[in-house]
Parts: structure tokens; sequence; C-alpha cells
């Protein structure tokens, strides 16, 4: 993997870049749709690459793992092939999803024995199988198998874990230095920065990570409930540890003024079920503040569903007959809704980093923060 830096923003840290793998390149800054379990919820492959147009989509471990299982995607040759998708993928290690969805967990040194929220089945995810998985499912970005701290976390908790997420991440790296690619393609490895809202546990987890010196490095255990500023405290206090020439990447972040702000401070990856699952719960996003669709005032409303038209689904329905759609439950509403939401957190993105290019964001992004932070 190699990352170009191309711009620095002048007013801000925000960064314009470029990623390239074995499956193309990747223009940062970037918002990967999630594809938990080897879709993108509610949309065809041909709306994802033509409309929507990511460089790069998420998949999780921990669903892949439990479903279809390693053996099938080993058999497809690997997740890209199963899925027919050729562009980039990113796997997420399962380092949070044991924590937010299985039934029960013990974390020990050794790993996380879970209980599967699919079939209440045992597992036990360590650092050395989560990597073997990783290679099996053949993303082009691997994750470090991290333990994510909920939000509040006493201080005590939080040192021991970051302590044993960096131990973790020896192993990751010990694993893979044994274990070759499993295709004909390379994979690039991040590791996680922890230590929860701590700012001397960031800055020693930051050190930590900085000084393996992976292709990437991503900044986990934040968007877990903490109020806004502490995340952006945060995030300000990783990045300025972290190398510049490296991209960095944070996990499970955000609503789009949570990504202008943080692009703002040096961030260059996003991901977040938001999008989507929002969409799917009939709000949707646009450059204005936000919709519910559900509401009553939508109903006699027939104007466009947005008339900036980013995606086609825009112009071609209405915001009352979206509502009507909402309102019988039928499946067409949320996949109207979610490409309307991907097409629109993708433009996001893209005129950022236009802006960067620019040199003109850090006045652009305010004037967006402030305008998307309505509810109309
Ligand atoms: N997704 C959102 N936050 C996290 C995190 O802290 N760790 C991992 N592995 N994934 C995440």
């Amino acid at each position: 993997m190699n990352f170009e830096l191309l711009a620095t923003d002048p007013g801000s840290k925000a960064r314009a870049g470029k990623i390239t793998t074995d499956h193309g390149t990747i223009e940062t800054p970037i918002f990967m749709p999630v594809g938990t379990v080897g879709s993108v919820k509610g949309v065809h492959q041909r709306e994802l690459k033509e409309e929507i147009n990511p460089d790069v989509i998420l998949g999780n471990t921990y669903h892949l793992y439990l479903r279809p299982q390693t053996e099938i995607l080993k058999k497809a040759g690997g997740l890209h092939k199963f899925i027919n998708w050729d562009r980039n993928i990113l796997t997420d290690s399962g380092g949070y999803q044991v924590y937010s969805l299985s039934e029960r967990r013990k974390i020990k040194e050794e790993g996380v024995k879970f209980k599967s929220h699919i079939d209440g089945s045992y597992h036990t995810f360590t650092p050395e199988n989560v990597m073997e998985i990783q290679r099996t499912i053949g993303a082009d970005i691997i994750m470090a198998f991290d333990e994510c701290t909920p939000y509040p976390c006493d201080y005590r908790y939080a040192k021991r874990s970051m302590h044993m997420t960096h131990r973790w991440l020896d192993r990751c790296i010990t694993h893979l230095e044994k274990t070759p690619f499993a295709y004909d393609y390379s994979q690039a490895f991040f590791p996680i920065v922890q230590g929860s809202t701590y700012k001397d546990l960031r800055q020693q987890s930051a050190e930590y990570i900085a000084s393996v010196g992976a292709e990437g490095n991503a900044i986990g255990g934040l968007s877990v409930g903490e109020p806004a500023e502490e995340m952006y405290a945060m995030t300000e206090v990783v990045t300025a540890i972290l190398p510049e020439d490296k991209p960095r990447y944070l996990m499970g972040v955000g609503t789009p003024v949570n990504i202008l702000e943080n692009i703002a401070l040096g961030i260059d990856m996003f991901d977040c079920v938001m999008p989507t699952r929002n969409a799917r719960n009939g709000m949707l996003f646009t450059a204005h503040g936000t919709i519910n669709i559900k509401n009553k005032k939508w109903e006699d409303d027939f104007s466009a569903i947005d008339d900036m038209a980013i995606t086609w689904v825009d112009t071609e329905y209405s915001k009352a007959y979206l509502k009507h759609l909402f309102s019988v439950n039928e499946m067409l509403g949320k996949q109207i809704a979610t490409i309307h939401n991907l097409g629109f957190y993708l433009w996001l993105v893209r005129e950022a980093r236009k802006h960067i290019l620019a040199g003109d964001f850090y006045t652009w992004k305010n004037k967006m923060v402030a305008q998307m932070d309505k509810r109309l």
C-alpha cells in the first residue's frame, strides 16, 4: 500500500491524499460505506458502483466469521470474489462488534470468549486467529484486534485495557509476519489507538501505535457516547502524534458534522452505520440539514427528495412519495433513503477534498457545519 499526501489546508489540519493498493486508489478524505455481512444493506452493486461510487467499502470480521464462515470465503477465493467487488475492502477486526453484539463475553489476556448473537454458540477471538481470519477474508486493509472501551470508562480500566490492546498488537504483528497473504494481492495492516477520553492515555497509545511503523493508523474507542467536544479533543491529541505520511482512520464516526470537524483535525478515513441505518429509519441527511421523512409535514410535499440531485433517486422520487413508502413499510423506501444518504456522505467527503486542494476548506467547513446542523 502506498499513501501520497497531496495537500494540507492552510486554515486547519485537513489533508487531501491518495492511497494506492492492489485493488486501486482511494482518494482521501474518504467515507467507507459499511457492508457488514458482505452487503451494503439494501444497495445493489450497480448503484453502489455507479451512483455512490466509493473507492472502498467495509466488512466485519465478527459477522463474516459467524456467517457465511471463513471456510466458505476461502472456497470463494476471498470476499472480493464472493460479493463481486473489485475495488478496495477494509475489514474491522471484531474488536468492537464482540463487545457491542455478542450476548456474553469474557476478556482475558489470551483473547475474548464470546457467545454468538445468532445462535448462542461459543467462540474465542485471539489476536492470532483474528489475523488468520482476516487473511482468509482477504480485505486490502485489515485491522488489529483491540478492546474498544465503553464510555464512561474509569481511568484504571482504560489504562489496563490500553496496555492489553498494545500487547495484542504485538501478537498481531508477530502472527502476520508468519502468515503469507492468502491471495495474489497484498494486505495492509492498521493498528488502533485506544485510551478512552484520557489525554495522557491517548498520548501514550498514539506514541506506541506510531512506533510500530504500520502502513496506516486508526483511532478507536470514540463515538461511543461521549460528547462531540471530547471526541474532537481526543482526535486532536492523537493526530498531533501519529505520523503525517500515513493515513489516519477514525473508526465508527459519525454524523456529517462530526466528519467535517474530524477532517479539520487531520483524519483521512471514516466509516459509520449512520447513513445506512438511519436511512432505514427514515432519516435523510442533506446539505441543508436532516429530514425525518416519516413526519406528517412531508405528506403533501411533492418536491424532489433533494434538489441537489447527487444520486438519481433524489429527483426521481418526491418527499411525499417517500413518506408514503415509509408509512406503508415498503422496502423500496428504505432502499431509496439508503442510496440518498450514502450518495450524500460520499459527496460531502469529495467536496471536502476539493476544498482542501483549493485551500479554502476551513471557511467552507464552517459554513457547511452551520447548515447541516438543522432539522428540516
Ligand atoms: N469501530 C468503532 N470503534 C472501534 C474500535 O475502537 N475498535 C474497533 N476494532 N472497531 C471500532
